[in-house]
């Protein structure tokens, strides 16, 4: 069941009526239920859990320090992609030898900072990378202990922006360099070359590409091993999808049943670096509708919430369920609603023609499936301040991103003495 669910007529997250949060932190907020947090993982590791392997939850699908502390709680390891993000896992309590340092672009301080801090992995992604993370850490004294990212050159099936596993995608090393790759690392003073990394896309609804990913790296592995190279570990990576608008996204199970087949006979290390899967469905984004517009051609509904918020509708077209906060009636009329933010762009819609019960002026709704890729894409375009971040425990709940106020957001900039603006 659902953590969001209607009781006595009105959209609760677990114990809290939607109704009462609004009217004690304002619209609009992202609303994360820890009950909802903690039950994925759990899920997720129980299927896990006869593999010798880690889950390295991923960062950047909700890096809010109280979403990573319950996940740390519960033994998760992290996947980071900036030095940024590696100081929130290390702040909300993931040991640094459960850290995985992905992305296809690190710097010469961020990879100092990582080896510093002592890691547990560096996935690496292209020769380039690797010679500066050589030198980088023979200047530390250090070896860096790293894993080759290959590009399996499969086709996620997912959406053009989030498919990362194809030879035309800027991710990986392509297969028929690896070999050389792994070889020079495996020369170099400063490398410990340990394994091999992939992550093929986002929102994977389908097994059979990483059936074909998966079974790449086992003959990449087995070629390696071949000449005397040590494999010991394997990242599968992330990707699993979550139902948006029906979709069946395979079980956890059934992933690991193919995870299995394919690379369980290697007898490597394994690390899961999960996101969308652990934490789209623990949030929603709760707004309240400014005015109902009718439109010569469409009816609008304008909520305080826009793209700035929550920009996946605007970027990727994604589909996210739109609720009323209190319980329609089950014969009420349903009537076809564009709706839409304050901010000036006509691509600021949440969604387009969408059936609806009647709203009004003052009304709250529900953006469903917000725990992921929401809060951490937002910006502040038009000079919105930033959604707050609520997290629900039973019958309480704690503001763990509070917003910002309008000084924060005059405080950012400086005037220029010379300009002499400001002084009035
Ligand atoms: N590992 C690596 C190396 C990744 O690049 C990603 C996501 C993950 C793990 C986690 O993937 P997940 O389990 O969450 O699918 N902003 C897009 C999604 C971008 C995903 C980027 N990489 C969206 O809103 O759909």
């Amino acid at each position: 069941m659902s953590v969001f669910a209607y009781r006595q007529g009105e959209l609760h997250a677990e114990a809290l009526p939607l109704s009462r949060l609004a009217a004690e932190v304002g619209t609009p907020f992202f609303c994360y239920s820890h009950a909802a947090l903690a039950s994925a993982y759990d899920e997720f590791s129980a299927a896990v859990a006869g593999l010798p392997s880690m889950i390295c939850y991923a960062l950047k699908a909700n890096s809010n320090l109280a979403v990573i502390a319950t996940f740390a709680q519960r033994g998760a390891g992290a996947d980071v992609v900036s030095e940024g993000e590696l100081r929130q896992a290390l702040a909300a309590g993931v040991p640094a030898q459960k850290i995985i340092f992905s992305g296809v672009g690190k710097t010469a301080a961020e990879m100092k900072f990582a080896l510093e801090t002592g890691i547990r992995q560096i996935n690496v992604e292209s020769l380039p990378e690797l010679r500066l993370l050589d030198q980088v850490a023979r200047g530390l004294g250090r070896k860096a202990i790293v894993a080759l990212r290959i590009n399996p050159d499969v086709d996620a099936r997912t959406h053009a922006k989030i498919s990362t596993g194809k030879a035309e995608n800027k991710f990986g090393i392509e297969l028929g360099h690896v070999q050389a790759a792994y070889q020079e690392a495996s020369g170099l003073a400063g490398i410990d070359v340990r394994g091999l990394a992939l992550h093929i896309g986002s929102q994977l609804t389908d097994l059979e590409p990483y059936r074909a990913a998966f079974r790449r790296v086992a003959e990449i592995t087995a070629e390696l091993r071949g000449v005397g190279l040590t494999v010991d570990r394997l990242d599968l990576g992330g990707g699993i999808g979550i139902a948006y608008r029906g979709e069946t996204p395979p079980a956890i199970a059934d992933y690991v049943r193919v995870v299995r087949e394919t690379v369980g006979s290697l007898k490597t290390e394994l690390a899961f670096e999960p996101g969308r899967w652990l934490v789209g469905n623990a949030g929603i984004l709760v707004s309240r509708v400014l005015f109902v517009k009718p439109g010569a051609s469409r009816d609008f509904v304008i909520i305080d919430a826009a793209m700035n918020d929550l920009i996946r509708p605007a970027l990727y077209d994604a589909y996210h369920a739109i609720l009323p906060v209190k319980e329609a009636a089950s014969d009420a009329p349903v009537k076809r609603f564009d709706v839409v933010g304050p901010i000036c762009e006509s691509g600021d819609r949440f969604a387009e023609q969408r059936p609806l019960p009647p709203l009004q002026d003052g009304d709250l709704v529900a953006i469903c499936q917000a725990g992921a890729y929401s809060a951490v894409m937002a910006s502040g375009y038009n000079s919105r301040l930033a959604a707050p971040e609520i997290l629900v425990h039973g019958h309480a709940f704690d503001i763990v991103r509070a917003r910002p106020d309008y000084q924060s957001l005059l405080a950012r900039d400086q005037i220029p003495d010379w300009l002499g603006a400001g002084s009035g």
